[in-house]
């Protein structure tokens, strides 16, 4: 539906309003991070803010997850659904905040603490003005992000995109390249798909000074690294980008021993199901044959992540309009890709999706232009209003 002025004028106010109440949710989370397929609490306190504003919602999906529902006018006539990620990482926070992490070794280091109480933040605003818009908006607290035993399959399974069954989804997330106060998005393909590959290399070990009595498990893991770049370069189609990088390499022989197995740790990343697949195969074929040839041997096992994130043309498009709307267009940037990943793809390739970053950088405020992933991380936490805003206006008019 049309979001009129005064209703964008009337989310805006109150927005403002209850701005100290959405920084103090994200307090309170930022202070009790729970990691992947833990997040108990976290989804205890997210049930209780929907209590308190008299939201209905069902828990106990893929274990700690909620969907909350509200109607608006007409309920039937349209159904969107928004979605925040609940989940933290094995991380000692750094920050030196009043509100770091309590718990020893997690920390919201990704900002999904900022997600939630963005999603909480809305659903405030959506369930006071009900009368005044129509249809159904979902809220998917959904857990375990961060995990290849990710949640959003579970949730998926669990019917929330079922009965009834949203036209648009989306989700945000936080992007510390990105000023406070601006909002960014792409349509298309935006997020890489994502695999975790871990290669044995076999051989035989014995004392460095006798290679003739060895197959050397070191060299033969080297050529294999440096073959296996030629899967990228040669075999992968030019136009579609892929990443293949190694960040684990384990030998542990010494100065004077081989030893008889090396373990390699890497991921893949690209933008095709087909060519995601093939690259599998020839990771595999690459790795087991260059051991061969030098008389050793290869296992590689492939843990499979995430696809793709698809940001659907007229979902984003309308997430674009409304971010200029509220924020003026100069506060709405144009994304390049990214080969880092987001399970909220699983979502993406079943309905019309649109994953939109919000910008939390401020120079400043000390951690706000640190990585994700980083123990000196944190947000501005202006940008919580942003991301309240545009989160109400796509439950109405997304
Ligand atoms: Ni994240």
């Amino acid at each position: 539906m049309v979001l009129d002025d005064s209703l964008l004028n009337l989310l805006t106010e109150r927005a403002k309003q209850y701005h100290d109440d959405t920084v103090a949710m994200r307090r309170h989370l930022h202070r009790h991070p729970e990691l992947s397929t833990e997040e108990v609490e976290t989804g205890r306190y997210i049930a209780q803010q929907l209590k308190q504003w008299g939201i209905p919602y069902q828990d106990g999906l893929a274990d700690t997850g909620l969907c909350a529902m509200i109607t608006g006018v007409e309920p039937d006539s349209r159904c969107v659904a928004l979605r925040a990620d609940m989940d933290a990482l094995p991380i000692t926070e750094q920050t030196g905040l009043p509100f770091a992490s309590e718990r020893a070794g997690v920390m919201h280091a990704c900002g999904h603490d900022a997600h939630m109480a963005c999603l909480l933040g809305a659903a405030r605003l959506l369930q006071e003005t009900r009368t005044l818009w129509k249809g159904t908006v979902k809220l998917i607290f959904q857990p375990s992000e961060e995990d290849f035993r990710s949640g959003a399959p579970q949730m998926i399974a669990g019917g929330v995109l079922e009965n009834p069954k949203p036209q648009h989804i989306y989700a945000m997330h936080v992007l510390p390249d990105l000023p406070a106060g601006k909002v960014g998005m792409k349509a298309g393909q935006y997020m890489a798909s994502t695999d975790e590959l871990y290669l044995t290399v076999k051989g035989k070990g014995g004392h460095a000074a006798t290679p003739e009595l060895n197959v050397d498990t070191v060299i033969v893991a080297a050529n294999i690294l440096t073959a296996l770049q030629q899967v990228v370069s040669r075999q992968a189609p030019p136009y579609i980008p892929t990443v293949l990088s190694f960040g684990r390499i384990i030998g542990e022989g010494r100065t004077n021993i081989i030893p008889s197995e090396v373990h390699i740790e890497g991921t893949i990343r690209t933008f095709n199901e087909v060519w995601r697949k093939q690259a599998h195969e020839n990771i595999t074929r690459c790795a087991v044959e260059t051991a061969k040839a030098m008389g050793g041997d290869c296992e590689v096992t492939v843990d499979h992540g995430y696809p793709f994130v698809l940001n659907d043309a007229e979902a984003t498009q309308r997430a674009r309009d409304l971010a200029g709307r509220l924020f003026s267009p100069a506060n709405v940037e144009e994304l390049p890709l990214r080969m880092t990943a987001e399970d909220f793809a699983y979502y993406s390739h079943l309905i019309p999706a649109c994953l939109f970053r919000l910008g939390t950088a401020n120079p400043d405020q000390k951690g706000t232009q640190s990585n994700l992933h980083t123990p000196e991380f944190t947000v501005d936490e202006s940008a919580l209003l942003t991301g309240v805003l545009l989160m109400t206006a796509l439950g109405i008019a997304g």
